[in-house]
């Protein structure tokens, strides 16, 4: 690939840009100033702008623990900074999105790639790959309410696909469902008479939060991208 457009592509400018800080030497390759636009890159080169490396890779998967308040779109709105936001430091931010949307007011695991096939995989509902949900709500729940969330409630006149409970306290559970729709949890929630006042997703498939605070996010590692394959 063409190094203006790899660089383009990240986002890191139009290729106009990119051609500015070649010619202000601002870009190596594998150690070495470039001065061509059209200097041809390989997997194996290691491309650096400001001195901060930037890896030759096709696909790309980061998750990150996002805090309440974070929107789960590319631009800023009002009062609600963009996901994008906590990502500052990741040169690839531009290019991968969102595996699964978190509202504004939900906090955790948010999975971001550009690699298709993987978001087919987890986000389709017939691959049965369950988000699991910490969820504190308001009022009493009974056993039967449980046992309806269990074998699925009304939510957008359809029934929700069967969801797995485990109990925490009194007023807390983990869900996990296998489907994502809009508002998905706090639509079942209301659909029993009840609201939903704290959301955490925490793991999607075998994926779990545990090894990052909010705020932090990380590459995946190739172990964890095969097994999410599996
Ligand atoms: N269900 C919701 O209601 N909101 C989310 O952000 C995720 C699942």
């Amino acid at each position: 690939m063409r190094i203006d457009k790899f660089i383009a592509n990240l986002w890191y400018g139009s290729r106009r840009q990119v051609w500015e800080y070649i010619k202000n030497e601002y870009i190596k390759v594998n150690g070495e100033t470039i001065y061509e636009k059209d200097y041809e890159i390989h997997f194996w080169d290691v491309v650096s702008i400001w001195d901060t490396v930037i890896e030759y890779k096709e696909y790309i998967y980061v998750l990150l623990n996002k805090p309440v308040w974070y929107i789960s779109s590319k631009k800023s709105e009002w009062w609600h900074p963009s996901y994008l936001e906590l990502l500052e430091n990741c040169p690839y931010a531009q290019i991968i999105d969102i595996v699964g949307r978190l509202d504004f007011d939900t906090s955790g695991f948010l999975l971001l790639t550009n690699d298709g096939s993987l978001t087919h995989k987890i986000i389709s509902p017939k691959k049965d790959i369950f988000k699991k949900y910490s969820v504190v709500w308001e009022n009493n729940i009974s056993q039967k309410d449980i046992e309806k969330l269990e074998s699925g409630v009304k939510i957008d006149d359809t029934i929700s696909k069967p969801a797995k409970v485990e109990i925490i306290d009194k007023n807390k559970i983990y869900l996990s469902i296998s489907e994502g729709r809009f508002h998905q949890i706090k639509k079942m929630f209301e659909s029993i008479g009840n609201t939903v006042i704290e959301l955490k997703r925490v793991s999607i498939g075998w994926l779990t939060l545990w090894e990052l605070n909010v705020w932090e996010w990380k590459y995946l590692s190739d172990e964890e991208i095969k097994k999410l394959f599996e």
